[in-house]
This record gives C-alpha cells, structure tokens and sequence, in this order.
C-alpha cells in the first residue's frame, strides 16, 4: 500500500465528495435524454455544482492556495507559489450524451512546476493519482507506461478537433499519417482520462491539440512518474500555455512526434 501524503489525501477526499453528486446527476441524464428541452442546462448546473464542492473542500484545508477553475477562472491565494489546477467534469460531451467515461481533475502546481495530480473516474471507481518523486497509482496499484517499442502494435489516444476549432484538414493529414501505421486509435472524449490511461500503459500514446490546464495538469505529473514523456508537440516549453500535447511510453515518442509533425519516415 503506496503511503499518501496529507496533501494527496486532501486531494483525493475531495475528488470523491465531488463524485458522489457527479454520479447522482449522471443518472438523472438518462431520463432527461427524451424531453424537448435535453439536458444541456441540468448538466452545465451539474458542472458549476460540482466545481462548487471541489473548491469548497481544498480552500478548507489549504486556504492560502490560489485557484484556476476551468468555470471560475483565476483565484489568487495568499501562497503565490502553489495553486490547484481543476476540471469538475472532463468528458461533458459524453456526460451529457449519456456516455459513461468522465473523470474529475486536480492538478496541483508549485513554484511552476506539477508536483501533485489526481484523476478519479466515478462509475469505474478508478483513481489515479501521483505526487513528485513518489510515484503514479491506480488505486494502490503502482502504475508503469506502456513497454510497446512497435508503432504497429501500439493503441494511441487523440482528441479530435470538433465544432468551432481550426486545424481540420491538419488534423485529418495527422491521422491518416498515423492511422495507417498503427494497432489503433481511440478518441474517448475525456483528456484527463486519455492522459491516465497513458500513465497505466492501456494506451502507448496520445495527441491533442489547444487542450486547456486543467485538462492535462493532473495528467502531467501522472505520465512523468509512471516513466512516460509528456510534451509540447512541436517541442516548445509552456505545455500548460499551448495545450498541444504528446504523451507516449518512452519507446514511441520520436516515431509518433515525427508522424504527428509530417517529419519524414
Ligand atoms: C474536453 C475533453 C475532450 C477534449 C476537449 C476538452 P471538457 O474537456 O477533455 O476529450 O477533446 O478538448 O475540452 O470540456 O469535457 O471539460
Ligand atoms: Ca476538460
Ligand atoms: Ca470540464
């Protein structure tokens, strides 16, 4: 049983509090489904809900610790050095459809660097966690990144552009570059999930471009200690700021950046 730190308990406790409402509500969408108006309202209160509790729980036991909420915005604390980098709800599209694959998200950054993360899954009760120098677990399990040297035999996650993004018709070149040469693709629906699943070696890679945050800061530090590479896709170095990202075993990351960024064979 890894030891966890008073402050990835405090990350955890309130991950889970913030769950037990994410999980009543999920089921209400079912119902809502059939009705004219659908459930786009009642899941956006959901969301707002949702980000209430998690922020309500880490100011309790870290009051000085600033904010940056995917719904609120930038809350500064009195500690400029540390602050929680928060999704309530990663995976909305497919909350509201129904789908069931969503996670809530908190990152924690200290001094401009992600030194803690938690990634917690309701309805699989999936935990992923990781803190600086200790470690990335599923529950309490320790997690490792994938082994997979072959492209051809490598599952890779993604994020597709939809609706109000630019970059299609780049984007559609990058798949087809990649689709050809490997076992799979998957677009799941939820970055923070697809960055976790990086982490415990069931995909051995994943792209997205102009993610926000709070969707890949737990996700960071979660792939860095399971001994994964995470990276800016074109190699630049604010990921947090671009939100372009690569995340692969380290065995892929070269093959899959070459293939992403049209580098030749
Ligand atoms: C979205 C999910 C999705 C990704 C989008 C994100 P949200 O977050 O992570 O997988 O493709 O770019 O915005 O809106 O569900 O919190
Ligand atoms: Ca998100
Ligand atoms: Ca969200």
């Amino acid at each position: 049983m890894p030891r966890r730190s008073p402050q990835i308990t405090v990350m955890i406790n309130a991950a889970i509090k913030c769950a037990r409402g994410l999980q009543r509500d999920f089921g209400e969408v079912e119902n809502l489904q059939v009705s004219k108006k659908g459930p786009a309202d009642f899941v956006s209160a959901a969301d707002i809900k949702a980000e209430r509790v998690l922020h309500a729980e880490l100011a309790r036991a870290r009051p000085d610790y600033g904010f940056l909420l995917e719904e609120s915005g930038v809350i500064a604390g009195s500690d400029s050095e540390s602050r929680w980098i928060v999704d309530p709800l990663d995976g909305t599209t497919n909350f509201l459809h129904g789908i069931p694959h969503f996670a809530i998200s908190i990152g924690l950054e200290r001094a401009g660097r992600m030194v803690a993360g938690v990634i917690y899954d309701p309805l699989r009760n999936e935990l992923f966690w990781a803190e600086d120098g200790i470690g990335a677990f599923l529950n309490d399990h320790r997690l490792r990144v994938s082994a997979r040297e072959e492209l051809g035999e490598a599952v890779i996650g993604t994020g597709m552009p939809f609706k109000g993004r630019e970059s299609h018709p780049e984007y559609c070149d990058q798949l087809e570059r990649i689709m050809g040469r490997v076992a799979g693709i998957r677009r799941m629906g939820s970055a923070a999930l697809d960055l976790a699943y990086v982490a415990a070696g069931r995909y051995d890679g994943f792209w997205e471009y102009g993610l926000s945050p709070w969707d890949i800061a737990a996700g960071m530090i979660l792939v860095t200690e399971a001994g994964g590479l995470i990276n800016e896709i074109g190699g630049g170095r604010d990921l947090l700021a671009s939100g372009d990202v690569i995340a692969t075993n380290s065995h892929l990351h070269e093959p899959i950046g070459r293939l992403i960024e049209n580098r030749g064979r």
